[in-house]
């Protein structure tokens, strides 16, 4: 494609999107309740997940029309046996993104400094407790000595900055957020604390009980000053200094105050299907045209540029979670990718 300018990703809202996530596989090695149910099994087909010669086909198209940012998800996307394969050749590309992974950091002990070496730039860490009999409850499996040590090596990698995301779920893990912000800081990791979203494979997810970027507010209030850091760019955080800063706290209030319209993002699942939103019903199918044994190389690259731009032309202003007639996506968070 060499000198072909191609056109950015902007959709009939005049939102330019430069943020492409990829899930890399619904397998986890966690079962955190306000994502799967214990007993899920409704897991897809290996054949139907994308290869990596095919994600990179994708991932390529994608930095041509303006994605500068490819953030790797699952799923776990350190399941994935090619993991640092995958950073690397990412990294590699004519026009190599920025690059980040959103793990639950169970295999980054092992993985941090490969991944660091093969040029992968910052983790999103998903940890809601420091707990160990809670995180254990909530996630299923008594791994959270893993996340530590996978956290400790993230840092001794130089990967930079570590974001922690939590979800706050009530009766559980709510009057946890004063804790995990004093431990964060301490660790010098960056702390989000994300609304939970209507996304689970289980469907427990209810509005009544969830936990509110405004109760978040309120309960970390007591122990720490939160003054608000002026808004940046698409950035979904509502972030605030921390007891006057350089310290700050992400409070992503994703359900109660939507960022949507700000919104820079375009998703791939991992079985080669393209959402423009987390909550999209309609999704567009780029497996077909990546195992097309009629298109050539040349002809599939034009139809992913062209399926690309329609999906992101299809974008719907926002993700209408609260319309009276919002209906959860069929296929849960792990499948589509956070
Ligand atoms: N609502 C909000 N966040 C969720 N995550 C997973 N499921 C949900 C949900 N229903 C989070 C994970 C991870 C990121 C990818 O999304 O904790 O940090
Ligand atoms: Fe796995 Fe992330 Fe889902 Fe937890 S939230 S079960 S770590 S995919």
């Amino acid at each position: 494609m060499g000198e072909l300018r191609m056109s950015e990703l902007i959709d009939s809202f005049n939102r330019v999107h430069r943020d492409l996530r990829v899930s890399l596989t619904d397998r986890c090695s966690l079962r955190c309740n306000y994502c799967m149910p214990l007993d899920f099994d409704k897991w897809l087909p290996s054949d139907e997940l994308l290869t990596t010669d095919e994600l990179m086909t994708v991932i390529e198209v994608a930095t041509e029309h303006g994605i500068d940012q490819v953030r790797l998800t699952g799923g776990e996307p350190l399941l994935r046996p090619d993991i640092v394969d995958i950073v690397a050749r990412i990294k590699a590309l004519p026009n190599p993104p920025e690059l980040s992974i959103t793990t639950n950091a169970l295999r980054l002990a092992k993985l941090a400094a490969p991944l660091f070496d093969a040029g992968l730039s910052r983790v999103n860490v998903s940890l809601d407790t420091l707990d160990r009999e809670r995180f254990t409850t909530m996630t299923h499996r008594d791994r959270i000595d893993d996340v530590f040590a996978g956290l400790r090596a993230a840092r001794t990698a130089g990967l930079q900055p570590i974001k922690i995301n939590s979800v706050l779920m009530q009766g559980i893990n709510d009057d946890e957020a004063p804790a995990l912000l004093k431990w964060a800081i301490e660790e010098g990791f960056a702390l989000r604390f994300i609304e939970q979203m209507p996304l689970d494979a289980g469907g427990i997810w209810n509005r009544a009980t969830m936990v509110t970027a405004q109760a978040i507010f309120e309960s970390l209030s007591p122990a720490f000053t939160l003054s608000p850091v002026p808004a940046r760019g698409s950035a979904p955080a509502e972030e605030f200094y921390v007891d006057g800063g350089p310290a700050t706290v992400g409070i992503i209030a994703s359900v109660t105050q939507p960022f949507c319209g700000s919104c820079d993002r375009v998703r791939l699942t991992s079985d080669g299907q393209l959402r423009s939103c987390l909550f999209s019903k309609d999704e567009m199918d780029l497996r077909k045209i990546l195992r097309s044994e009629t298109l050539s190389e040349f002809d599939i690259r034009a139809e992913i540029s062209d399926r690309l731009q329609k999906t992101v032309l299809a974008k719907l202003s926002g993700h209408g979670i609260n319309n009276p007639d919002f209906v959860q996506p069929k296929r849960p968070m792990s499948a589509i990718g956070g």
